[in-house]
């Protein structure tokens, strides 16, 4: 399935990217070497996103440290 048509990015394309470590959707724009034109797939690539970054790594303002001193 096609996901960014303009940079012809499919699925596999933006799992790959989050496999890499993209966290962000300007990350699986720059890990296949494009920029976003229209910008109709960022919310399909941000809902991949977020299935795919955990809890933790999707929330800037606590860390792992942070969880463990409040316990
Ligand atoms: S569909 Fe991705 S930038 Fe247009």
């Amino acid at each position: 399935m096609y996901v960014c048509i303009c940079n012809v990015l499919k699925d596999k394309d933006v799992e790959r990217a989050i496999a890499a470590g993209a966290r962000t959707v300007f990350d699986v724009y720059t890990f296949h070497g494009c920029e976003p034109q229209c910008g109709r797939c960022m919310p399909t690539m941000q809902e991949m996103l977020g299935a795919a970054v955990p809890v933790n790594d999707s929330c800037p303002l606590f860390d792992d440290d942070d969880l463990l001193a409040a316990e």
